[in-house]
C-alpha cells in the first residue's frame, strides 16, 4: 500500500447481500471502488452483530485491493492476530473500546497490518494526539456506530479540520464513516478527509446481478468532491 491523499471511495459491505459477500466485493471493485470496508460488530461495543475473522478470511480472496477492517468490538487485543491472519491490510480499533488503545495499535502494527484508530462522534480530536506517530489512518465516525443508513452528523466536519491540522505532514489517512452521500462528502473532503466509507449510498439500487448502479453511485460521490 503506497500512501497518497487522493480521494478514495470505500464501500462498506454492511450494506451488501450477506449471502453473497465474495461476488459483492468483486462487483464493487469492478464498478470502481478503491478500498473495501469491512464492518465487524460484536453486539457489545455496538448494539449490532455482523461477523468475525473467519468471514474476513473467506472474503479476502475476492478482494484485489485494500481490505479495510473496522473493528467495532471490545476487547480488541485478543482478536488482532486473527484479523491480521485473515488478510486485513488495515485494522482499525476504537479509542473508546478500552483503556489501552496505545497497546492495541502497537499490536496491530506488530501483527503486520496498517493501524487505524476510530473516534465516535462524542470523542474529541485531542484523544488521538499522542497516537499520531503510531497510526496510518484516523477514522472519524459521522454517525454513532452500529448501523448503516443513518444521518450524517455535521458537527464532525470541524473535528476533521482539527485532525488534519494535527496530522501535518505525517502519512495518515483521514477516513469518514457514516452517512456519506454526494451531498455530505464535499464538506469533509474540503476539511481534509481522503477516504470516504459509504454503505447505503453505494449499494442502493444495485445487486450482484445488476451491479451498474454501484458504479453510478460511486461516480456520483467522486463527482461531488471534484473541485
Ligand atoms: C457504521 C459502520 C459504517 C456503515 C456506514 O457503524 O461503521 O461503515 O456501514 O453505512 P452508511 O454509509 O449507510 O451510513
Ligand atoms: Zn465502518
Amino acid at each position: 500500500m503506497t500512501f497518497d491523499r487522493s480521494v478514495k471511495i470505500a464501500p462498506s459491505i454492511l450494506s451488501a447481500d450477506f449471502a453473497n459477500f465474495g461476488a459483492e466485493c468483486q462487483a464493487i471493485e469492478d464498478q470502481g471502488a478503491d478500498w473495501v470496508h469491512v464492518d465487524v460488530m460484536d453486539g457489545h461495543f455496538v448494539p449490532n452483530i455482523t461477523f468475525g475473522p473467519a468471514t474476513c478470511a473467506a472474503i479476502r480472496p475476492h478482494i484485489k485491493g485494500v481490505m479495510d477492517v473496522h473493528l467495532m468490538i471490545a476487547p480488541v487485543d485478543p482478536y488482532i492476530e486473527a484479523f491480521a491472519n485473515a488478510g486485513a491490510d488495515i485494522i482499525t480499533a476504537h479509542v473508546e473500546a478500552g483503556p489501552h488503545i496505545h497497546r492495541s495499535l502497537q499490536a496491530i502494527r506488530g501483527a503486520g497490518a496498517k493501524a487505524g484508530v476510530a473516534l465516535n462522534p462524542g470523542t474529541p480530536a485531542e484523544s488521538v494526539e499522542y497516537l499520531l506517530d503510531m497510526v496510518d489512518l484516523i477514522c472519524v465516525m459521522t454517525v454513532n456506530p452500529g448501523f448503516g443508513g443513518q444521518k450524517f452528523i455535521h458537527s464532525q466536519v470541524e473535528k476533521v479540520r482539527k485532525l488534519r491540522a494535527m496530522i501535518g505532514d505525517r502519512p495518515i489517512h483521514i477516513e469518514i464513516d457514516g452517512g456519506v452521500t454526494p451531498e455530505t462528502a464535499p464538506a469533509v473532503v474540503s476539511a481534509g478527509a481522503d477516504v470516504l466509507v459509504a454503505g447505503s449510498a453505494v449499494f442502493k439500487g444495485g445487486s450482484v446481478s445488476n451491479p451498474a448502479p454501484y458504479g453510478e453511485n460511486i461516480r456520483a460521490i467522486r463527482a461531488a468532491v471534484k473541485h
